[in-house]
C-alpha cells in the first residue's frame, strides 16, 4: 500500500492544497494551513463505503410515491423553551450543534434536557472533553438530576466514543464539545478542521444509522463564528446559537438553521442557581425595567422566527463636546442607524449633525428585522425633542430612504402580543392597516411616514 499522501487543509474555510501557503486563494485568510496526515494504515483496507449512507439497504433510486413517510416523532427534551427551537422537540436520528461563547451556559442546558430525556425515555450518553465526571456530578447535582439513567464519559477520541456508543446503546448521545474530539485516523490536532469534520462525520452516521439523535456542542471563535464553520454547518440538521450577555441572566437559543422547524425561532430562558429555567413569556422580561414617561424610549413590537416579542429601543441624543459627533449602536446594525439618522435628518427635519446619537436594545437583545427601524427612529426623536412617547404605546415597522413608513410581515402575531402585554395603542404602517382591522382592543394607528408617526407619537 502506498503511503498516504499528506494534505494542507485551511482551517477557516476547509479548502484542501497539496502544498502549504501563506495566504489561503480560496477565503484569503492568512497562516491558516495545517497539515493533515492521514494515519499510516488506518486508511487501509477498502475505503469505499465509508461514507455509504447507512440504513439505505436497497441501492439504485425510488419512486417518490412508494418511499413511506417517515413519520417525524418528536421527543420532548422536558424544556419548552428547548424544544421550540428545536421546531417542537428532537427528530429521531437528528444531529444539532449547539454553538455559544464559553461560559454561556450550553453544558448546562445539555445537561438539564440529558437527565429530563433519561427519565422519561431511555439511557442517555453525555461524552465531555472539557470536564471531568466529577465536575459534571457537580453541576448536576445542583441542577438536581438524581439517578436518571445518564452515563458520563470523559473521553476525547472519537473512536472510543462510537465504542461506548455501541456498548451503552444510548437514546440520546451528547458530545460536549466537538472541539476537543479528535479521530486516530488524523495526526493533527483537535480542533482542526479535518478533526473537527471527521468527528462530527463519524457522528453523523452513528446518528443516521442507528436512529439516535446527537447533540453536538461547538465552541464559537471571536469572530462569531462556530470553529470550522462552514465544515459542520453542512454537515448537521440543526445548528443553534446561544446568545446573552454575561452581565445579563438571561440567555437566548437562536435556531440558525434547522432542517425540521422553522430558523430563526428563538427560546429564552433566564441563568438561576440551579440552572436554566425557561422564560415562558419574554416580552415582560424585556419591559420589566422600563422607565415610564422618559424620552428617549420606545417599545417595538419585533418578530423572531414565529415568536412576537416586545423590546425596548432606548436613545440619547446629547449635544457633542467634541469636534466629531459619535454614533454608537448596540443591539442593533450602526450601519442602519446612521442611515435612519440621515433620513430623519432630511424628511423630518431633525438637526443631529452636531450631535451624539447612542442606540441600545434594553436587556441585551439583538434585533435584525426591519421592523426595528420605526422603534429607533421614534426613540431617537424623542429623546431629541425631549418629549417621552405617551405610555402604552407600543410601534413597529420599516422605514425607507424616502422617509416611508414601509409594512412588515406577521402584523397581526405583533398587534396581538402588544395587547396581550396591556399595550392600548399602537402605531403601524398604514399598509398593515388592512390586514389587522378586526382584532379590536388596541387603538391601531396607520401612519404613512415618518413625519406622520413623530406628529402620532410625539404631539
Ligand atoms: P456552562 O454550561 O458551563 O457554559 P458553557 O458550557 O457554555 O461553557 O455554564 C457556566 C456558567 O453558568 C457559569 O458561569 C456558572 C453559571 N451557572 C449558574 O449560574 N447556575 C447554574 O446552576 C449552573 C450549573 C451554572
Ligand atoms: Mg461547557
Amino acid at each position: 500500500m502506498k503511503a498516504a499522501k499528506p494534505v494542507f487543509v485551511c482551517q477557516e474555510c476547509g479548502v484542501q492544497r497539496p502544498k502549504w501557503q501563506g495566504k489561503c486563494d480560496d477565503c484569503g485568510a492568512w497562516s491558516s494551513f495545517v497539515e493533515e496526515r492521514p494515519f499510516e494504515g488506518a486508511m487501509g483496507g477498502p475505503t469505499t463505503h465509508r461514507y455509504a449512507m447507512p440504513g439505505s439497504q436497497a441501492p439504485g433510486a425510488k419512486k417518490y410515491a412508494e418511499i413511506e413517510a417517515s413519520k417525524a416523532d418528536r421527543i420532548t427534551t422536558g424544556i419548552g423553551e428547548f424544544d421550540r427551537v428545536l421546531g417542537g422537540g428532537i427528530v429521531p436520528g437528528s444531529l444539532v450543534l449547539l454553538g455559544g461563547e464559553p461560559g454561556i451556559g450550553k453544558s448546562t442546558l445539555l445537561l438539564q434536557a440529558a437527565a429530563n430525556f433519561a427519565n422519561a425515555v431511555g439511557p442517555v450518553l453525555y461524552a465531555s472533553g472539557e470536564e471531568s465526571e466529577h465536575q459534571i456530578k457537580a453541576r448536576g447535582d445542583r441542577l438536581g438530576v438524581g439517578d436518571a439513567p445518564l452515563y458520563l464519559l470523559a473521553e476525547t477520541c472519537i473512536e472510543r466514543i462510537l465504542e461506548e456508543i455501541g456498548r451503552v446503546k444510548p437514546a440520546l448521545m451528547i458530545v460536549d464539545s466537538v472541539q476537543t474530539v479528535f479521530s486516530l485516523k488524523f495526526q493533527s490536532a483537535p480542533g482542526s478542521i479535518g478533526q473537527v469534520r471527521e468527528a462530527a462525520t463519524q457522528l453523523l452516521f452513528t446518528a443516521k444509522g442507528h436512529n439516535i439523535p446527537t447533540f453536538l456542542v461547538g465552541h464559537v471563535t471571536k469572530d462569531g463564528n462556530i470553529a470550522g464553520p462552514k465544515a459542520l454547518e453542512h454537515v448537521v440538521d440543526t445548528v443553534l446559537y446561544f446568545e446573552g450577555e454575561r452581565h445579563h441572566s438571561h440567555r437566548v437559543v437562536r435556531a440558525v438553521k434547522n432542517r425540521f422547524g422553522a430558523v430563526s425561532e428563538l427560546g429564552v430562558f433566564e441563568m438561576t442557581g440551579a440552572g436554566l429555567r425557561p422564560v415562558p413569556n419574554p416580552s415582560a422580561l424585556f419591559l420589566a425595567e422600563r422607565p415610564t414617561a422618559s424620552p428617549g424610549s420606545a417599545v417595538l413590537c419585533c418578530l423572531e422566527g414565529t415568536r412576537p416579542l416586545l423590546v425596548e429601543v432606548q436613545a440619547l441624543v446629547s449635544t457633542s463636546s467634541y469636534g466629531q459627533s459619535r454614533r454608537m449602536a448596540v443591539g442593533i446594525d450602526q450601519n442602519r442607524l446612521s442611515l435612519l439618522l440621515a433620513v430623519l435628518e432630511k424628511r423630518a427635519g431633525l438637526h443631529l449633525v452636531s450631535d451624539d446619537v447612542f442606540v441600545n436594545i434594553a436587556g441585551g437583545m439583538s434585533i435584525e428585522e426591519p421592523a426595528v427601524d420605526l422603534g429607533i427612529v421614534a426613540a431617537v426623536a424623542s429623546s431629541t425633542r425631549n418629549r417621552p412617547i405617551p405610555q402604552g404605546t407600543a410601534v413597529f415597522g420599516e422605514v425607507g430612504l424616502g422617509g416611508e413608513v414601509r409594512g412588515v410581515a406577521q402584523a397581526n402575531l405583533r398587534i396581538r402580543e402588544a395587547e396581550q402585554m396591556g399595550f392600548t395603542r399602537i402605531v403601524l404602517p398604514a399598509s398593515n392597516m388592512e390586514a389587522s382591522e378586526e382584532m379590536g382592543k388596541a387603538e391601531l394607528v396607520g401612519v404613512r411616514s415618518v413625519g406622520e408617526a413623530l406628529d402620532v407619537l410625539l404631539s
